[in-house]
């Protein structure tokens, strides 16, 4: 018997070729409504594995997959999925981290570029036929970027890209706060680890990478928001919720820093009537972090090889819950 694997994300065809090799494949191509889908339902009841992302996967939803024996996030982040209730139930949970390290850095470093340099509003200001004389006023003038220091909460492998392109590329000084000490970053990129306080308050911008946990949620409140320089600008591509939205939003409108660089939000699509929305000095993204063609394929085909690996008998190279006894699957 072949082991049934339900695809539910739009991928590349060669993910689904690869995983055809050695599994039944059960194909949805999005990921909204599923849990109404009757289909889905009946698929899921008889599944051994699940590829996509962003699906909550918890106690309910397991409850509606008994055989399942791994699922696999296209993703670095796997806060969608509830790993006690996971490993309870000796299941695999995988990731994709690693592969999308440059590509999510690219898009920290132009957020960067684009809060301090106030790119959007410029290019909205030329193409509205606002740009009428050609000596622009100090009123339009950005911060710049080279030689000021970056702060980084969370210097994990997405941390050290960002931090290699901000040494090499931009002569910053690093400054970083983490769990345990990352040497190699203080080595190669000239990385000073400090308390998260003092990061707050002596860095131009902040960038927060960490994952999202329940210790990590709103972890950037009121309080570290007014440690910052009145000049400081914010960047987060990690997770929405690892901030006090509504925190950030009074810091910006009573101009205690900046500006913010933003890829995520609590709520996601955000809202449109989000007040960030209507901030000139907030740049936003649609959570595009790693959403680039190349990028994507190989988050889509590490998350499929991570699927083949466990369901035949073996480790999954990106295994994140390596607790549970192997014997038992
Ligand atoms: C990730 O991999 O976690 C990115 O944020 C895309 O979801």
């Amino acid at each position: 018997m072949r082991h049934k694997v339900i695809v539910y994300n739009k991928v590349d065809s060669t993910v689904i070729e690869y995983l055809k090799k050695t599994c039944e494949v059960v194909y949805f191509q999005q990921n909204e409504q599923l849990l109404n889908n009757p289909l889905f339902l009946k698929e899921l009841s008889e599944a051994h594995a699940i590829l996509g992302s962003r699906m909550s996967v918890n106690s309910s939803f397991l409850d509606l997959a008994p055989r399942l024996k791994i699922v696999s996030n296209i993703s670095v982040g796997y806060d969608n999925f509830d790993m006690n209730e996971i490993t309870k139930r000796g299941i695999m949970a995988t990731n994709t981290p690693t592969v999308l390290n440059e590509t999510v850095a690219d898009t920290i470093f132009a957020l960067i570029l684009a809060t301090a340099r106030r790119i959007p509003e410029m290019d909205q200001n030329v193409k509205s036929g606002k740009w009428v004389k050609s000596n622009i006023d100090e009123e339009w003038f950005g911060v710049d970027v080279h030689h000021k220091t970056l702060g980084i909460i969370g210097l994990g492998g997405i941390g050290s890209s960002l931090a290699k392109r901000a040494h090499f590329g931009f002569d910053m000084k690093i400054l970083y706060h983490n769990r345990s000490r990352n040497e190699e970053a203080e080595r190669l990129y000239n990385a000073t680890y400090c308390s998260m306080d003092k990061l707050l308050h002596n860095s131009d911008f902040v960038c927060v990478m960490v994952p999202l946990t329940k210790h990590t949620e709103k972890l950037i409140g009121k309080r570290e928001l007014s440690m910052m320089k009145k000049s400081g600008i914010l960047i987060n591509a990690s997770r929405g919720k690892v901030i006090d939205e509504e925190a950030l939003i009074e810091s910006l409108q009573q101009k205690e820093i900046f500006g913010a660089g933003l890829d995520v939000f609590t709520q996601e699509p955000v809202a449109n009537d989000n007040p960030l929305l209507s901030m000139k000095n907030v740049v936003t993204l649609p959570h595009i972090g790693s959403a680039t063609k190349e990028t994507r394929l190989k988050m889509q085909l590490l998350a499929a090889e991570n699927v083949v690996e466990g369901l035949m008998g073996g480790t999954p190279k990106n295994l994140i819950n390596s607790e549970i006894v192997l014997n038992n699957r």
